[in-house]
Formats: C-alpha cells, sequence, structure tokens
C-alpha cells in the first residue's frame, strides 16, 4: 500500500512561498522549481535499500554503504516536469530518463498524450514520475497507467510540488500502490481547474510562454 507525504522542511516551505509568489520571475522560478525538486527528492528517496561493500581508504580497508537494489528512472511529465530533472540527475546521475508528453485539453481538462520515450530497460527500474502540479489527477494518473500497463513497471513513486486535494483522491483510488511525495496540499481547484492557491501554470513560468 502506497502512502502521501507531505514534506513540511522549513527548506522546501521556503521556497515553496517564493515559487508561488506571482512577482517571481523565469529565472528565479526555474532555479526553485530544481532546489524544491532535490529536495523533495532527498525524502523521497529515503528508504532505497542500500548494501555494505568493501573499499579501501588512504588509510585502511573498510566497509560502507551503497545503493543496492533497482536502478532509478526519472520520468517527467512535459513539459512542467522537465524543469525538476536536472537537479534531481544531479543528486541520482546514473538515474536514466523517460519522457511523457501529456497536455490537458483546456475544455475537457482530460489529459491528451502527445509523446513517450522510455529507456529499453525501464521495467527493471524504480520509476520516478515527476510532475510540480497535481490538479484534478488526470495527468500524473494517465501517466503511472501508462508505465505499469505499457512497460509493466511495479516500482513507482509521484513527486509533485503542489497538490490539489481533488488530485490525490484520483491517485489514492487508481494507483492505491504508488507512494505520492508532495510540498503543499492546497485548498481546492478552481472552475478552470486550477489549483487555489496553487502558483498559476506551471510549464508557462517554467518556459516564460505566458
Ligand atoms: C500541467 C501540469 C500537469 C497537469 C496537471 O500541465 O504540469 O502535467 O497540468 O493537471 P491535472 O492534474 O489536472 O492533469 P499542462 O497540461 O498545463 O501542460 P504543460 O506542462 O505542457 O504546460
Ligand atoms: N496545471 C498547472 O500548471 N497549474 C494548475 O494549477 C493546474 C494545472
Amino acid at each position: 500500500m502506497g502512502s502521501l507525504h507531505v514534506l513540511e522542511h522549513p527548506l522546501i516551505q521556503h521556497k515553496l512561498a517564493l515559487l508561488r509568489d506571482q512577482n517571481t520571475g523565469v529565472k528565479e522560478f526555474r532555479e526553485l522549481v530544481g532546489e524544491i525538486a532535490q529536495l523533495m527528492c532527498y525524502e523521497a528517496t529515503r528508504d532505497l535499500p542500500t548494501e555494505e561493500v568493501e573499499i579501501v581508504t588512504p588509510v585502511a580497508k573498510t566497509i560502507v554503504r551503497m545503493l543496492a537494489g533497482k536502478k532509478l528512472a526519472i520520468v517527467p511529465i512535459l513539459r512542467a516536469g522537465l524543469g525538476m530533472v536536472d537537479a534531481i540527475i544531479d543528486l541520482i546521475p546514473s538515474a536514466k530518463v523517460g519522457h511523457i508528453g501529456l497536455y490537458r485539453d483546456p475544455q475537457t481538462h482530460l489529459p491528451v498524450e502527445y509523446y513517450c520515450k522510455m529507456p529499453p530497460d525501464i521495467s527493471e527500474r524504480q520509476i520516478f514520475i515527476v510532475d510540480p502540479m497535481l490538479a484534478t489527477g488526470g495527468s500524473a494518473s494517465a501517466a503511472i497507467s501508462l508505465m505499469k500497463e505499457k512497460y509493466g513497471c511495479n516500482h513507482i513513486v509521484l513527486m509533485n510540488l503542489i497538490a490539489a486535494p481533488e488530485g490525490i483522491a484520483v491517485i489514492r483510488r487508481d494507483h492505491p500502490n504508488v507512494d505520492l511525495f508532495v510540498a503543499a496540499v492546497d485548498e481546492r481547484l478552481n472552475e478552470h481547474a486550477y489549483i487555489v492557491p496553487g502558483l498559476g501554470d506551471a510549464g508557462d513560468r517554467i518556459f516564460g510562454t505566458k
């Protein structure tokens, strides 16, 4: 059974406050998305298995702990998820990256798939799906279904910066075995299915398209 983790670390909350501000410009917004993603990744990888390995330091032989078990893959949901990738790769340089292109239909708010490219050994990897926003939950749920059904992935974690209660409920209903890490649970969705108070359109703010 997966669980919901709300990451209330003061550094994450401070950076999230700056991110939400409408006066935060593109450069700072991008930097903050990366910094928050990195801090969240630190928490979301807390339970990764390790194994004992013998190494030799300049002084003596010793037993140390290194990552073991499944290799990792980061799967951003395009576009906005891209803003989280580089900072996570800085922490986990051996992770591979798969891309899922989804956009929300402006009328129905349902996700439309337009791109998908995965590493060949993706089914053997622990997957971290990343996207700054979990609004209706449609995009994230579709991305998880795709990873399970088309690629046979069983070990999936979802990381979002800001989530609406509605989106969390959809992920819990559709994918109860997925662990969900968020930095904030906001009040609700508005009539355009935007998160309130949220931060506006994450993709537009990362890429400066509005
Ligand atoms: C945003 C966001 C999520 C999705 C969340 O992407 O980055 O992918 O909306 O909404 P949902 O939970 O209701 O599905 P958008 O469709 O705006 O595309 P973009 O990243 O290309 O801007
Ligand atoms: N996508 C965004 O970028 N922001 C929202 O509030 C909802 C969906």
